[in-house]
This record gives C-alpha cells, structure tokens and sequence, in this order.
C-alpha cells in the first residue's frame, strides 16, 4: 500500500493514542475495583456499619479520593514515560531512511560520489531518495565526462606541439638555416591547432546554449549548391564523384549562413574521408517533410563509403568520439565535427538522423524547420 509520510505519522500517532488511551481505561476501572475490594476489607469495620449513612458516603469518598489522587500521580508519570517511549521509537522509525540520506549526502559532501541509498518506500522518502540517486548519477556523468574532455584536449593537444617542439629544437641545436618547407608544415601544424581550439570553443557555447546565431532567411538549396563546389574538388581528387540534387527552389529556411555552412561541410568532409575510391556522394534537398507533427527542410548527405557498425550509432554525436580509433587518427580525425553539427542543427530547432550499413554506405539527414510562409486571406 503507498502511503505518504504524513499518512504514517497520522496512523502511528494514532495508534499510540488508542493505546495509551485504552490502557489506561482498564487500569483505571481494574485499580476502581480492586480499591472497592480492599475498602471493603479494610474498611467496613463495626464503626463504619453504626455510623450513620451520610457519614458512612464521607468515610468511602476521603478513602477513595486520597487513593485517587496518589494512584493519578502514579498513573500520570508511567503513561507519560510509556507516551514518550513510543514518541521515541515513532520518530526513529519514521527517520530511519532520511539518516540514511543525510549520511549519504555527507560522502557527497566530501566529494565520494559513488553513493547509491537503497529505495525502501514510495512515500516522499523514496521520492527524495530515488531523486538523490539520479543527481549523484548525473554527478557522476558529468565528472566522467569532464575527466575525459580533459585527457582528450591533452591528447589532441600534445601530438601536434610535440612536432612543433622537436623540429624548432633540432634547428635550434644545429643552428642552420630554416628551410621555408619546415616552417610551411610548422605554419600547418600551428593553423590545425587553431581550428582545434575554434572548434572546442563553438562545441563548448553550443553545449551551453549560449551559441549567439545570427539568423536570417536563407536560401538553402543555393548555399549547399555553393558548399558543394567547393569540396568538389577535393572529392574528385580522392576518386569520388559528387552531385547535388534539388527538386525546388529557392528552399528558404531561417538559419546562420556561416553556421549551417560548417554542418554540411563537417558532413561532407565526413563522406569524403570515409568512402573509399571510386564512391559516390549525394546531397539531396527535399522541402515541406512532415515529421511528428511538424514541417522540415531536409537535407540528406549520402555516401556508398565503408559505413558505421550500428552499435556504434549510439555514440556517433559525442565528443571526441570516432569509430575504430586507430583508422581515424590514421586519417587525421579529432571527434568533433558530428558532435558540432549536432548541436549546431539543434541550436537552429533542427536534428540529425542517420542511417548506415557497413560496407554499404552512410546517409546523414538534417532537418531544419520549415519557415512556413503564411499568405494573407483577402477575402
Ligand atoms: N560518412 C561516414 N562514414 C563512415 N564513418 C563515419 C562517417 N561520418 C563519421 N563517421 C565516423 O564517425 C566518427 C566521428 O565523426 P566526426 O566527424 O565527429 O569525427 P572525425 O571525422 O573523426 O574528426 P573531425 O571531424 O573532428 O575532424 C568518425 O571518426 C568516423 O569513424
Ligand atoms: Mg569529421
């Protein structure tokens, strides 16, 4: 039965009442008769029995009374120490999971956040507890995913400094000339660490919600037009062929340029990286797609490439995060341009969706609000 705190308190209390009232009903009308009994002993002697009946009513009221008064005295103390001992246990009964929690946020306190208290009720106690529970979860989420933000800025951080480092060193110790080749790759490693940083600071206010966008109409089908051109190039000269397919125009969707521009040539780049040679890329646009109740713009980035193992699916938007480590670091990869895509989409009221089959090939879908042009009745 789910009952709440106050309901318990209300029963036991009630309870306590009963009983102690109750007892102390009997014991009164047990001590009344075992008094009338003892008077009788006592009492009724050859004096009482001559006296006449008002004084023998006096005789029986002063001995009852003085029995009484010393009996209510008695009586008084020992249900007020039977009332508090069970005040007593009451309390401890009904604290018994908020010591538990207080212990538990105390090892919080102390920054000992693998804590988990056990839900015993579903009273307010267990709500309390069951919601402990999720925030030291939560807790302890975030600070896995701060320790691990940490070591990968590290990581990705360490490789291209320790080029830099090594390469102005040796020049340094042998004191010849610099070669314009050694300062261009130096030059490359210095604008990768730029880009590195540029794009943990877009990932971090996006994470934040406090990515400022500049949104404007845009037409979007000429912007992936343009953004198709201009990696085109590079495509081809992997071996890949690229086309884009659009049905209508113009497809006006309320967007940062700049910021829309950098999802779809995150994707893209994505596409070229990982198809192999001879692969095709699309990027279709479709308008007015009737999704849960809602009207998107959607732009589908489809590659025939080496695909994605659907448990990995899952993880596909999180930071730092690339599948088979070692071939992505092999082709130069940080993690973080499907997880900046992600958020950017979203921060336009958007989403991304994917679908892939190793071997087969990836399809990357993002949706972005329609804006719905509403046309003014005349009549
Ligand atoms: N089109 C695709 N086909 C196959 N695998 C993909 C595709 N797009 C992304 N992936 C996988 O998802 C991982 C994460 O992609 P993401 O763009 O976030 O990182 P990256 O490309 O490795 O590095 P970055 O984009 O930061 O330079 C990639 O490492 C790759 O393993
Ligand atoms: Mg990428």
């Amino acid at each position: 039965m789910k009952l709440t705190v106050r309901q318990k308190i209300f029963i036991c209390m009630g309870l306590a009442v009963l009983i102690i009232g109750g007892a102390h009903a009997v014991t009164k009308q047990v001590y009344m008769e075992s008094l009338f009994d003892q008077f009788r002993k006592e009492e009724i002697s050859a004096s009482y029995l001559n006296a006449p009946p008002g004084e023998q009513i006096e005789i029986l009221k002063t001995y009852v009374s003085g029995k009484m008064q010393k009996f209510g005295f008695e009586n008084w103390i020992i249900f007020i120490a039977i009332g508090l001992l069970i005040s007593l246990w009451i309390s401890g009964m009904l604290t018994i999971p908020l010591r538990k929690l207080v212990a538990a946020i105390e090892r919080v306190a102390k920054g000992d956040l693998d804590v988990n208290v056990p839900v015993q009720s579903r009273d307010e106690y267990g709500k309390v507890i069951q919601t402990f529970n999720d925030m030291t979860l939560r807790l302890r989420e975030a600070e896995d995913a701060r320790k691990r933000l940490v070591a990968d800025v590290a990581h990705e951080l360490r490789t291209p400094l320790s080029i830099m480092q090594l390469k102005l060193e040796n020049a340094q110790q042998t004191g010849q000339y610099v070669p314009p080749e050694m300062l261009l790759r130096l030059h490359d490693e210095v604008i990768r660490l730029g880009l590195f940083v540029e794009d943990l600071h877009v990932l971090s206010l996006a994470e934040a919600g406090r990515l400022a966008l500049d949104c404007k109409p845009l037409d979007l089908s000429a912007r992936l037009e343009q953004v198709v051109d201009d990696v085109k190039m590079e495509a081809e000269e992997n071996g890949l062929e690229m086309r884009f397919y659009s049905n209508t125009r113009p497809v006006t969707v309320m967007a940062d340029a700049r910021r829309i521009t950098q999802v779809f040539i995150n994707l893209l780049t994505n596409a070229i990286r990982y198809t192999p040679e001879g692969g095709k890329i699309s990027v279709v646009i479709e308008d007015k797609v009737l999704d849960r109740n809602a009207v998107y713009t959607c732009v589908s980035v489809i590659d025939t490439g080496i695909g994605i193992p659907a448990e990995e699916l899952a993880h596909l938007f999180d930071r730092f995060y690339r599948v088979e480590k070692a071939r992505s670091r092999h082709t130069g990869g940080t993690g973080l341009g499907l997880s900046i895509a992600h958020h950017l989409v979203r921060a336009h009221g958007g989403f991304i969706r994917v679908v892939s089959e190793p071997d087969q090939g990836t399809t990357f879908t993002v949706y972005l609000p329609s804006l719905l042009i509403v046309i003014a009745d005349n009549n």
